[in-house]
Parts: structure tokens; sequence; C-alpha cells
């Protein structure tokens, strides 16, 4: 699948996502050298990995508890927004488009 990424300048890229590695939507943005921090290392702890969903929101599937918590602790949390980290990549994904906002946090 192809999942469009807008990074922090605003550029808008695609990138290839392999949904047969378990791989989450955080570890692909790494691989690709978004500056993502995971801290807590896909724990839903630390929001560095914090993305809205600007288009394809509504295919994914819900957010856990954990994350609906850590969400709520952003000042900048809009109803699009999602922890990449808890993001497994999947076919329900492609064509989405996702915004970095770990500098809103
Ligand atoms: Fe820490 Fe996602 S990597 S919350």
């Amino acid at each position: 699948i192809k999942i469009r990424v807008q990074d922090y300048t605003g550029e808008i890229k695609e990138i290839e996502a392999p949904t047969d590695m378990n791989l989450s939507l955080m570890e692909l943005l790494k691989a690709n050298e978004y500056p993502v921090l995971a801290t807590c290392g896909g724990m839903a702890l630390c929001a560095t990995c914090h993305v809205k969903v600007e288009e394809g929101f509504e295919k994914l599937s819900e957010s856990g508890d954990n994350e609906l918590d850590m969400i709520d602790t952003l000042p900048n949390a809009e109803y699009n927004s999602r922890l990449a980290c808890q993001l497994r990549l999947n076919d329900a994904m492609d064509g989405m488009l996702v915004r970095l906002a770990a500098d809103e946090n």
C-alpha cells in the first residue's frame, strides 16, 4: 500500500508501506527518516509519534484506552489525532494522509 505523509515543512510525500511485516506506522515513519523520536518505544506513553490523519481517518481501527488516555493529555489533540505506534499497517490504510503533529504537543 501507499501512505502519504506531510512533514513539518508541509511537504507531502508518498511512501511505500508493507503490510506483511507487522510494522506500526511509527516504525514506518522512522524507517523513512521522519523525525519521530518514539521515546517510549511504542508503548503509547510519549506522544512523540502523534499524527493527525487528514484523510482516511474513518477507515482506521478505533483507539485503545491507552492511546485515548495519552491523546487526552495533548493540548492540541483533535478528533483525528492518533499515536502512530498504535496503528499497525494494514490494507485499509492505503492512500491515507497523515500529518506529523508532535510539534503541536
Ligand atoms: Fe511513544 Fe507512540 S512511540 S507514544
